[in-house]
């Protein structure tokens, strides 16, 4: 077994392999950017922790990793568009630093480039591995334009908000951890059992996120703070409070939430203030707990011998700050 150290390792110098020098440069400098900034690359060291887990080879297995995580960096220069957010990382966003039409193409081409990485995985199972990544990608649009529609609709269920970043978040999480297995030639039934797996943990992954754009340090978190309460995201902590709220305070949540104009940092603070009210962060780890709970009743049932880098990097993704 390698220890997720050395997976990082390992992901980190095939990420810093790639190049992406090209012409026009408008195109081509935003991706070497986004590629280069780092972020914490969950989602290829998910990959490989699951391909050595089930036996298989890193060295194979990090072509297909790094496509996955080229694919998640398309998916953030297009999200920072939609979601109108001005920092990630740290850095400004690609729509920022360049415009919107660069950050579609940009987007557009690495989305591409992601699949041609993936290509370069020669094994015979690559056309798993490439009907898991289109399914994903179809999934993560369904769930992004429902997370767009959501800020303009006033009932949206806590259902409906889970099954939108089981989309938006989640799958992509399930699939890493089964491209992985895939590549390892592990069982059919353990490949949907670890991407289950993934999948729960990626729900407790967004309801994290959810929560840092709430409360999260901006210097650490990347992101400017309040975005999703500034886009009327309607988030889980926001639902739950809807839900428990006396009928006056869920009456202004909802009318902050509404697409009225207000004083953007008036607006905060009072969010903020009812979420405290109602004790919202408690609640919302309460649920991230129910699905790590989830996510290790199936892990009981993959007959791995040795789990423990899973496990390490799951404990670091459920207590992460960024
Ligand atoms: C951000 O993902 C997008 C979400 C699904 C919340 P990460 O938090 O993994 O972003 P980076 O790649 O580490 O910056
Ligand atoms: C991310 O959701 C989903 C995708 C990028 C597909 P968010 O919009 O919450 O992600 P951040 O917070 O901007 O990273
Ligand atoms: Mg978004
Ligand atoms: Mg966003
Ligand atoms: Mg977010």
């Amino acid at each position: 077994m390698h220890k997720i150290e050395e997976l990082i390792e390992l992901v980190s110098n095939e990420i810093d392999k790639l190049s992406f020098k090209g012409t026009p440069a408008e195109l081509y400098e935003p991706i070497e950017y986004i590629m280069s900034q780092g972020g914490k690359r969950l989602r290829p060291i998910l990959s490989l922790v699951a391909c050595d887990m089930f036996g298989g080879d890193v060295i194979k297995s990090v072509t297909p990793a790094v496509s996955m995580e080229m694919f998640h960096n398309f998916t953030l220069i297009h999200d920072d568009i939609m979601d109108r957010a001005p920092i990630r990382r740290g850095l400004e966003t690609v729509y920022k630093k360049w415009n919107a039409n660069i950050a579609i193409l940009s987007g557009d081409a690495l989305f591409a480039l992601a699949y041609e990485k993936l290509l370069a995985y020669e094994n015979d199972n690559i056309i798993e591995l490439i009907h898991l990544l289109n399914e994903t990608a179809v999934g993560v649009c369904e769930g992004q334009q429902m997370d767009i529609n959501f800020e303009t609709q006033d009932n949206v269920s806590i259902d409906e908000y889970i099954e939108m970043i089981r989309l938006k978040t989640a799958i992509l999480i399930g699939a890493c951890l089964k491209a992985g297995a895939i590549s390892a030639y592990a069982d059919k039934k353990y490949q949907d059992m670890i991407y289950d797996y993934g999948e729960n943990i990626g729900l407790a992954f967004q309801l994290m996120d959810d929560l840092l754009d709430v409360y999260g340090n901006e210097e650490k978190f990347g992101k400017t703070p309040g975005g999703d309460i500034r886009e009327n995201k309607k988030t889980y902590i926001y639902l739950k409070c809807i839900e428990i709220a006396s009928e006056e305070d869920a009456n202004k949540l909802k009318d902050y939430f509404s697409g009225k104009e207000f004083d953007e940092s008036e607006k905060l603070q009072a969010i903020k203030a009812l979420f405290e009210k109602y004790n919202i962060k408690a609640i919302t780890e309460e649920l991230m707990d129910e699905y790590y709970k989830k996510a290790m009743e199936i892990l009981e049932q993959i007959p791995c011998e040795d789990k423990t880098e899973l496990l390490r990097i799951t404990d670091l993704i459920m207590h992460r700050d960024h």
